[in-house]
């Protein structure tokens, strides 16, 4: 369980029955700099369950990333509560978190096993078990025969993938991506998305994915959150019933174009 400073009531969101994985209430974060205050994250609650896919859209500089590095145990916050992990259940970040961010940042010098390995040998895991699981991780993000290659030899995509892959090693609990495919081109991306959405089908993890593409954030989402920037707060927080497995031709049906509409009146977008 994470820090809890004050007990505030609760906003009505569309969540899933049963206890929620992580449960934020008006949280707050302000950067302080000097004499300076900036309100960087206002008044955003949310619950998430064990196995959604929650996508966080918002224009640039809306406090994304900060949400997502308060969810990694990377920031502080400071105003209103965070519950990971259930009222009963210790959460360590180091342990439970696996972060993919917009660029792969895989170690040059290491091969692409060796960079998979990384989170294991610096949680000590049990080498043999998590060479392992590498293989297995490689094979499912599509790059079998890859291990032994350098960062240099693949692709960006294949990068980001290797990337997914490290993010899983440790058998995190929550998985939280950071526009993930923001260096990708349009193509690529939309391959990405279908193979994020098979990882996330196959491992059931818990996904939290950044992006400031709204039909990303509508095609991937069982849930959709969306930041408004100046100030920074949450517009709206809801499910996107839409069917899965998702396909492509998705994009073009009504129903999807509901939910791209809804996005972007919250955003002042017409
Ligand atoms: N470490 C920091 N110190 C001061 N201000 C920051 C810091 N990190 C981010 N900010 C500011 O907080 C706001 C939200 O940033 P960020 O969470 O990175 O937004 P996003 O990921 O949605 O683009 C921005 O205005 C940014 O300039
Ligand atoms: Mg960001």
């Amino acid at each position: 369980m994470m820090t809890s400073t004050s007990e505030t009531p609760l906003r009505p969101a569309q969540a899933s029955p049963g206890e929620a994985l992580i449960q934020m209430r008006q949280l707050r974060k302000v950067y302080r700099k000097r004499n300076e205050e900036f309100l960087a994250v206002s008044d955003v609650s949310m619950d998430i369950h064990e196995g959604d896919m929650v996508s966080l859209v918002g224009p640039s500089g809306c406090g994304k990333s900060t949400l997502l590095k308060i969810l990694a145990g990377l920031h502080e916050h400071d105003g209103g509560t965070l519950q990971i992990g259930g009222p009963n259940n210790v959460f360590n970040p180091g342990r439970d978190v696996g972060m993919v961010f917009q660029q792969p940042v895989l170690l040059k010098w290491r091969t692409i096993l060796d960079n998979v390995l990384l989170p294991a040998d610096i949680l000590g895991l049990n080498k043999k078990a998590a060479t392992a699981r590498a293989h297995e991780l490689l094979d499912m993000v599509g790059l079998t025969g890859f291990a032994d290659k350098l960062p240099y030899e693949l692709s960006g995509g294949m990068q980001q993938r290797a990337a997914i892959a490290r993010a899983l090693i440790h058998d995190p609990k929550l998985v939280l991506m950071d526009e993930p495919f923001g260096a990708l081109d349009a193509l690529t991306r939309e391959k990405m998305n279908l193979e994020m959405l098979r990882i996330w089908g196959e491992t059931k993890k818990t996904f939290v994915v950044v992006t400031h593409s709204i039909q990303e954030a509508v095609f991937l989402g069982t849930h959709c959150a969306v930041l408004t920037a100046g100030p920074a707060r949450m517009a709206d927080f809801f499910a996107i019933d839409l069917p899965t497995p998702r396909h492509l031709l998705l994009k073009t049906q009504n129903e999807f174009g509901e939910y791209v509409r809804r996005i972007y009146d919250l955003l002042g977008v017409d």
